[in-house]
């Protein structure tokens, strides 16, 4: 019974996602409580990954490549970055804020400008979207809750 210990959470984490999303999903109410804890996990992790991906492809691919490769001297990989994969509350930032100035990573030096996202996209896009570049492509860092994102000041 230990893996069903975090259900109710990740239920509630789905309800609250159907619903800032405003899509009305119809209730997963079941006769049986476990076969409807399932239902609501098995929905839940491919929903939240599948919101990132699309706010990525729809907002961030256009500079960093649709596989977070970048663009050598304009835009940043984020692929294998070290600073995407490090501390999150930095990547966070700038995510929020947006970034200019110079960087050089990975033998590559840039010096552009980044818009900052927080007008654009809700707590909930920016933390699907953080959680997304820190753990496509090969990068395999922790994922960041609407409330970091939300904790974050400027
Ligand atoms: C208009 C092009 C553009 C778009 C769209 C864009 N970025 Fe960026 N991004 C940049 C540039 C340019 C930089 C580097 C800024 C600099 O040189 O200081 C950057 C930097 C970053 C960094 C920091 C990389 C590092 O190594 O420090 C992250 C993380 C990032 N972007 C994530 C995102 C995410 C997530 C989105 C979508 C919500 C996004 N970007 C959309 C242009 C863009």
């Amino acid at each position: 019974m230990m893996k069903y210990r975090y259900l109710p959470l990740i239920a509630s984490i789905a309800l609250l996602a159907a619903c800032s999303s405003g899509s009305h999903s119809s209730s997963t109410a079941s006769s049986s409580p476990a076969a409807s804890a399932t239902a609501a996990a098995a929905s839940a992790a491919p929903a939240i990954a599948a919101d990132g991906a699309k706010v990525f492809n729809d907002n961030c691919s256009s500079c960093h490549g649709a596989q977070g490769q970048g663009m050598p001297g304009a835009f940043p990989p984020l692929a294998k970055n070290p600073v995407v994969t490090g501390d999150p509350k930095v990547v966070m930032h700038i995510v929020e804020y947006g970034l200019k100035g110079k960087i050089s990573l990975l033998g590559q030096s840039y010096n552009g400008v980044m818009p900052a996202w927080k007008s654009q996209l809700s707590n909930a896009q920016l933390a699907a979207v953080v959680s997304y570049v820190r753990s496509a492509w090969g990068n395999n860092a922790s994922p960041v809750s609407e409330a970091e994102i939300a904790g974050v000041k400027k």
